[in-house]
């Protein structure tokens, strides 16, 4: 297989195995509400991965992360500024420990725009597996076109990759109502509202194909036959069949072409998701940022959150109720919100103090039943404890702790864990009293 080369790649490609395990501590001034669904941590995702890969191995349903894209922009949170050998050294190494969190049914969905994206799908199939690659989303994140712009970028792409696509399956998406007022009942129908679709198909070879090119009798009087290049759907036993079944449509006077009746009541439980996600579907920048504003406390607005809508339809997807859910870039929190709010159970890491003045806040609002983003939706109430952890000084350590310290598995929830960089060098020799290593 082709692979991607720069200068420090052999480096990177290690550079997991390098971090050593730490221990994690609870901030219970941060923390908040009862239950145990969610953990927040604040440290580089890649001390605070390897951390929680022990607990964590091979048990996570869906991990989705929107990375910095390297826009060359300085955010008041965050830098997005990387040489561009840099951000690949950035990236591989954190790919490479997320694959090892996720369960063999699993799902990765990483969101990039066209400054990287390319070069992610290379180092992506190299660490997932280019037979694991599912699709590349088109998300409308913007709909108002930039006149300056030579051609107005309005898209990011959404990478998926299953952990192994044989073992992978999705949810269908719900219709909407929308959808659901195609169906209408016009012949009074026992069987309930029906949208009709074409009786015809196209074939390269359907002029030859002399038997499915016969005349239909209308109701009405007359025959109809299929268009050029075209045959129906069936044989004639297939049209008598489905015609005594009232099945084809000859439209309200009975004078037209058949076309077939699809019930609403017989067709899939919901729509099955394709890669184009218009911004009626699935939010927008601009939903993205008032949702935010109504969390911020006042504080500096997060530049680049997405929307709720745009992750509650992803973890609809690829996960159900109980599924734990892992989110490394937090930014101001909308994974944890939105997974919370759907009863998954969720870890979410972010290394910028905004873990504590936008997800810590965002989440405390949630608990106590914030009505934002797609609370209504959900019909959420507010409940669960989310409580904030940090790494313990001197508890770095080489060796793998047991499952004993899983905050997720102890009668309490999401935390907040601090990176301590001094702690880094401060390595203990035995773990504490009521601690594994
Ligand atoms: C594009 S934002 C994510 C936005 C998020 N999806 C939301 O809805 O708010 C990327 C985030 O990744 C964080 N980040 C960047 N490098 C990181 C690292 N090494 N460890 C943890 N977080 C990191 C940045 O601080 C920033 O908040």
């Amino acid at each position: 297989m082709p692979l991607l080369h720069w200068l420090t790649r052999d480096e990177d490609l290690r550079a997991a195995d390098r971090v050593p395990y730490r221990l994690l501590d609870e901030v219970p001034d941060l923390s908040a509400g009862e239950g145990d669904e969610g953990l927040l941590v604040q440290g580089d995702n890649l001390e605070a991965l390897k951390a929680l890969l022990p607990f964590y191995a091979g048990r996570v349903k869906c991990i989705y992360i929107d990375p910095p894209y390297n826009t060359r922009s300085a955010f008041e949170h965050y830098d997005d500024s990387l040489e561009h050998a840099k951000w690949l050294a950035m990236i591989v190494p954190r790919l490479i420990l997320l694959r090892e969190f996720l369960s063999e049914d699993g799902s990765i969905w990483v969101q990039i725009d066209d400054d990287e994206g390319h070069y992610l799908k290379v180092v992506s199939d190299e660490v997932f597996g280019r037979k694991n690659f599912v699709c590349s989303i088109q998300w409308q994140k913007v709909f108002a076109k930039k006149n300056k712009a030579l051609i107005s970028d309005s898209h990011d792409s959404i990478l998926v990759f299953a952990k192994d696509k044989a073992k992978w399956n999705r949810n269908v998406l719900p219709r909407t109502d929308k959808q659901k007022s195609a169906f209408k009942n016009l012949d009074g129908d026992a069987r309930g509202p029906w949208q009709s679709v074409s009786y015809t198909v196209q074939s390269e070879d359907s002029d030859r194909r002399t038997a499915y090119r016969y005349e239909i009798p209308l109701p009405a009087g007359g025959t109809a036959k299929p268009p050029q290049g075209r045959h129906w759907n069936g044989l004639p036993d297939r049209t008598d069949a489905l015609r005594d079944d009232n099945r084809l449509w000859f439209g309200p006077k009975g004078d037209r072409a058949p076309r077939l009746k699809v019930f609403l009541s017989e067709v899939q439980g919901g729509i099955v998701p394709d890669t184009w996600w218009s911004h009626q579907d699935a939010g927008n920048n601009q939903e993205a940022k008032k949702e935010m504003m109504a969390f911020s406390g006042g504080g500096e607005p997060f530049a680049t959150p997405k929307p709720e809508r745009l992750i509650q339809r992803i973890l609809h997807i690829a996960t159900t109720p109980g599924d734990l859910v892992l989110d490394s870039f937090l930014g101001s929190g909308t994974t944890a919100a939105v997974a919370h709010k759907m009863g998954r159970r969720w870890i979410g890491v972010e290394m910028g103090e905004h873990a504590r003045t936008h997800c810590a806040l965002r989440l405390q609002k949630v608990i106590e039943g914030e009505q934002g983003g797609i609370s209504k939706d959900v019909e959420w109430g507010g409940r669960r404890r989310v409580p904030f952890l940090h790494p313990r000084p001197g508890g770095l350590r080489r060796g793998r702790p047991d499952r004993s310290g899983d905050p997720l598995c102890r009668p309490r929830s999401p935390c907040l864990v601090q990176r301590d960089p001094a702690a880094h060098d401060r390595r203990a020799d035995r773990p504490s009293p009521g601690r594994a290593w």
